[in-house]
């Protein structure tokens, strides 16, 4: 795993955001694997800023990681409405895709998802968050290392951290549609980016805690190329901390190895 540890969040989302550009700008017809959550809002406000600035999304397709079960599009709460609001209202994307969570036949709908990712060529870029319980899009802790976009049932911490995105006393879904950690895996480039002193177990449980079911995240463990971005208070409990710092610094060129051609 590639760490790079920023003062600020801001520089680390900026960071971000020129590894998405560098991506759609050499591979126009890009597969970008998206997500929601606090940690996205920041980094999709810059790429509408870039696409201001010239940066043409209308080639580039992409995956949504998951949507809530009996939520339809228009539910301020969904992944559908986040999506809209956050970026494709504002930038014109070539083909967007996120999981239907009113399909009537679920687990149909998740061979579909499947077989579009395949069909689109496989996920070039996939942008992650991750949970305090260590979860990528909506594998919780148990779930199999190589599982499928599938149904999901929340943790009842997930469903209370999560109650903020929900009007007062609303009822938060229990069962999700996610794709699957093995889904994830198959993805190219894996960018996830975690801040604040509440990620910190989950940041140090992904990258330095044994390889886990109990840990989703850790899993990225695995995966040849994956970027996670931090800031210094999600970065506080890892015992690496200096090693990723100094083999940072030790290269001066490092910016430009993390966004070269693999
Ligand atoms: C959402 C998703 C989740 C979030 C994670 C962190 O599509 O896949 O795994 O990335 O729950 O959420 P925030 O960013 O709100 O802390």
């Amino acid at each position: 795993m590639e760490v790079l540890i920023r003062e600020r969040k801001e520089d680390a989302v900026a960071l971000a955001a020129q590894v998405v550009a560098r991506q759609v700008r050499r591979q126009p017809r890009s597969v970008l694997g998206l997500a929601t959550g606090n940690t996205m809002v920041a980094l999709y406000g810059h790429l509408v800023e870039l696409h201001r600035a010239g940066l043409d999304f209308s080639q580039v397709t992409s995956f949504n990681l998951d949507e809530y079960v009996g939520l339809p599009p228009e539910h301020p709460a969904s992944y559908h409405y986040f999506m809209e609001k956050n970026l494709f209202s504002r930038v014109p994307f070539g083909a967007t895709h996120v999981p239907d969570g009113m399909h009537a036949h679920p687990p149909e709908c998740c061979d579909a998802y499947e077989q579009a990712i395949v069909a689109a060529g496989g996920i070039d870029l996939q942008l992650l968050g991750i949970g305090e319980d260590g979860h990528i899009a909506f594998n919780e802790p148990t779930s199999s290392l190589s599982s499928r976009t599938r149904l999901k049932t929340l943790t009842p911490m997930t469903r209370a951290t999560n109650a903020r995105e929900f009007p007062p006393g609303e009822t938060i879904p229990a069962v999700v549609l996610t794709m699957g950690v093995g889904t994830i895996m198959e993805s190219r480039h894996c960018l996830l980016l975690a801040f604040g002193a509440a990620k910190a177990p989950a940041v140090k449980a992904m990258i330095e805690g044994p390889i886990s079911a109990m840990c989703p995240a850790s899993a990225l463990q695995y995966h040849n190329h994956t970027t996670v971005l931090l800031d210094e208070a999600a970065a506080a409990q890892l015992s690496m901390k200096d090693y990723f710092k100094a083999a940072e610094a030790g290269k001066p060129d490092w910016q430009k190895r993390l966004l070269e051609d693999r």
